[in-house]
Formats: structure tokens, sequence, C-alpha cells
């Protein structure tokens, strides 16, 4: 059974609690719950793990190649300024997909650049927790036609 490993950066262990009116009321714990059944039904399983710190988010995809077949990457605000982690990424060539809670296009100007997009599949944004499920939908689809199901 493919694996997908979803990985949390900075702040969003505050789900639920943080700007509510920005990220919505589910807290974290509830996103993973859903991700693990979303992925269940897709035949996927998925490990979840979430870091404030930007090298352990590093070292989390790169322990991520040989384990899992797929990340979907949430890297609140270090998607903004993290060359490294776009380049942890590049360097795994695992698919991945990003999610952002809120449309980060239609915020300040300093949340529409990504450096993760230049490493991802493609960006889901906007849709609350609901992203983190379409994100899956997503992976699971590109694993399909990519022969590794
Ligand atoms: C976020 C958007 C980022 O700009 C912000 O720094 C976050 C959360 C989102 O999920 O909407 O921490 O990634």
């Amino acid at each position: 059974m493919p694996s997908i490993l979803v990985l949390n950066g900075p702040n969003l262990n505050l789900l639920g609690t943080r700007q509510p009116e920005v990220y919505g009321s589910v807290t974290l714990a509830m996103v993973e719950q859903a991700c693990a059944d979303h992925a269940k039904s897709l035949g996927l399983s998925v490990d979840c793990l979430q870091s404030n710190h930007e090298g352990a988010l590093i070292d989390a995809i790169h322990a991520a190649k040989g384990q899992h077949q797929g990340i979907v990457l949430n890297a609140g605000a270090y998607t903004h300024t993290s060359i490294a982690l776009m380049d942890a990424l590049i360097s795994v060539e695992l698919p991945a997909v990003e999610v952002h809670l809120s449309n980060i296009h239609a915020r300040e100007p300093f949340r529409h650049v990504s450096y993760i997009s230049k490493a991802a599949l493609g960006q889901i944004c906007g849709f609350g927790a609901h992203g983190y499920v379409l994100a899956l939908d997503a992976l699971a689809n590109h694993l399909k036609e990519a022969g590794a199901e």
C-alpha cells in the first residue's frame, strides 16, 4: 500500500485557536485524522508529522525517500522563505502537493511567493482543512497514473 507523508510546518500545531477567521476552527489532530480516514478510502496509508523547525522538516523530507511514495506539505511561513526546503523536495524526487488552508494569493504580497511550488506537482490553497483531502486525491491520482499502485 503506497504511503504518504503529511508534513506540516511552523505554527500549524496551533490550528483551531490560531486566527480562526483565517485558518478555521479545525485542529491539527482533526486534520491528521481526516487525512488518515481519507487515505484509507483511497488505498493509501499516511504518516503525519509537524515541526516548527526548518531543519526538522528537511530531515523528514530526506527520511521520506524509500519510506513514502509522496508528500503533502503545508510548510507554513517557510513556504515563502525556504530555498532549503525547496532543495530538499527536489533532491528526494518524490511527488509532492503543496497545501495552504488560506488563499495565499488573496493575502499579503509576501505570501504570493512560494518556493515550495517550484518543487511540487501543484498547489491547493483556500479550501481550509479540506485542502489536505484534495491533496491526497491529487497524489493518489498521480501515483495511479505513474503506475505505482
Ligand atoms: C499557511 C499560509 C502561510 O502564509 C502562513 O504563514 C501559514 C499557514 C496556510 O496554511 O494558509 O503559517 O501555510
